[in-house]
């Protein structure tokens, strides 16, 4: 089941001014484009749709010209739009080009730099941003020449939202493939925007679908002391956390980042409180309430020792090492979620290494969490380099009633992703 959104009209203006090329691929979530079209255009942004032939077999040109209000293109050959508009002028007389659906085949078309129609030639021909909401089915989406294209796609800088798993509209298979919502692709189009243009005017506060919304973003691993110079750690790197803060500030957020100790610049636009213990990092999230979101990523010490030596330990010849005696740590998700002044989104990071789902559905009930994004952490989890430290995650999002598996990803399109995720909960 895709996670699922709360249908919302609200935040009107947000795309205010801004021009997106839509190009409609052959895919049966063609129909879902309509919709779309439409969201787009409540929230000011001016839609060009750009249609290929397989996309006029599903819905037609003259749906999709009146309910974009604009003329619809088709055609590369043709020799009144090139003297018109042209297709360099309609790759670059733009803020984002939006392809939704998205299909196998454009994808396929797009990471070999093929042109054989209009689409495929803007595409190849844009300096815009790019975001591809892919849809198809399963075994398609899962399909080796697919996942080789996504990845291709996505170190050339093209961004991704969705598909989710669902059940397919003509074959009803259940799997990863069904198109994004209208409304998380539209909530990805301000993220991607929000990213390529200034957040904040000199003189006036930041803009976005966040804009005067408080967030909490926890990060890091914490360092709990044995003695003055030994302390317990993990291999948290922060990257996940920081990117995360770093997202929603994008998105107009005002964002208080606690920080465990990491080797990261601080993230641009965001107030960053450090500390180094569990019960420190409960203590800065806690001042920093009340807020709207709190995104609690930091991989916190289940444990800390119980009587902290004064001085240094030392190591006598023939004696026994020194037995460390363990006490739990506070629980900070579950402060949160159980807190008088719970924000209204409570995100909450599960590290695992076992029965991820199941770990993080039950982690959702215990901690008052509106969401758990489920990792696995274990070494055979198939992320390059590992999750914890590394550049890369692939994450399960666990929502009261939904569940959605996104790709591997870098962890800034995780971040990306979670914060437009967030912008279209929040509505
Ligand atoms: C009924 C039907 C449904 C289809 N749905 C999809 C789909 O959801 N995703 C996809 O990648 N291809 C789908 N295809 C295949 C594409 O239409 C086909 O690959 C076409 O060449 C895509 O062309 P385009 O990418 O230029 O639009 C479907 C084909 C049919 C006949």
């Amino acid at each position: 089941m895709p996670v699922s959104q709360s249908p919302s009209e609200t935040s009107p203006d947000s795309l205010s001014g801004t021009r997106v090329l839509l190009i409609i691929s052959g895919g049966i979530a063609a129909y879902k484009s309509l919709d779309l079209i439409r969201r787009l255009r409540a929230r000011g942004a001016r839609v060009r749709p750009v249609m290929t032939a397989g996309a006029q077999a599903f819905v037609t040109p003259l749906a999709v010209g009146a309910l974009a209000a604009d003329k619809v293109f088709t055609e590369l050959f043709s020799r009144e739009d090139e003297q018109d508009v042209g297709h360099i002028r309609l790759a670059r007389d733009c803020d984002l080009v939006l392809v939704a659906p998205a299909t196998a085949n454009i994808m396929a078309k797009m990471a070999q730099g093929l042109t054989d129609d209009l689409a495929s030639t803007i595409l190849l021909a844009t300096d815009r941003p790019v975001l591809l909401a892919p849809a198809m089915n399963p075994k398609m989406w899962s399909h080796p020449a697919t996942r080789r294209n996504r990845e291709t796609l996505a170190g050339d800088g093209i961004g991704f939202v969705g598909p989710g798993l669902g059940e397919m509209a003509e074959s009803g298979e259940r799997g990863e493939g069904r198109m994004a919502e209208p409304l998380e692709i539209v909530a990805a189009v301000e993220a991607r925007l929000a990213k390529t243009q200034p957040t904040s005017l000199p003189g006036s506060g930041p803009t976005g679908p966040l804009s005067g919304r408080r967030a909490i973003v926890t990060s890091g691993p914490t360092h709990e002391p044995i003695d003055p110079v030994r302390y317990i750690a993990n291999r948290s790197s922060g990257r996940q956390g920081h990117a995360i803060a770093a997202a929603l500030a994008r998105l107009g957020a005002e964002v208080t980042l606690v920080s465990g100790p990491v080797t990261l610049a601080d993230p641009k636009g965001v107030t960053v409180v450090r500390v180094q213990t569990a019960v420190e990092m409960r203590d800065a999230v806690l001042a920093a309430l009340p807020a709207d979101i709190a995104v609690m990523v930091a991989a916190v010490a289940d444990w800390r020792v119980a009587d902290v030596a004064g001085g240094k330990i030392k190591k006598a010849p023939g004696e026994d090492p020194p037995p460390l005696q363990l006490t739990e740590n506070p629980d900070i998700l579950k402060t949160v979620g159980h807190h008088a002044q719970r924000p209204r989104l409570v995100v909450g990071f599960a590290a695992e290494t076992d029965d991820t789902v199941d770990n993080g559905r039950l982690k959702l009930a215990r901690k008052g969490a509106d969401f758990i994004v489920a990792n696995d952490v274990s070494a055979g989890s198939g992320v390059a380099g590992g999750v914890m430290g590394g550049t890369r995650n692939r994450v399960t999002v666990i929502g009261r009633d939904s569940e959605e598996s996104w790709p591997e990803l870098d962890k800034g399109m995780v971040a990306e992703r979670l914060a437009a995720l967030i912008a279209a909960r929040l509505g």
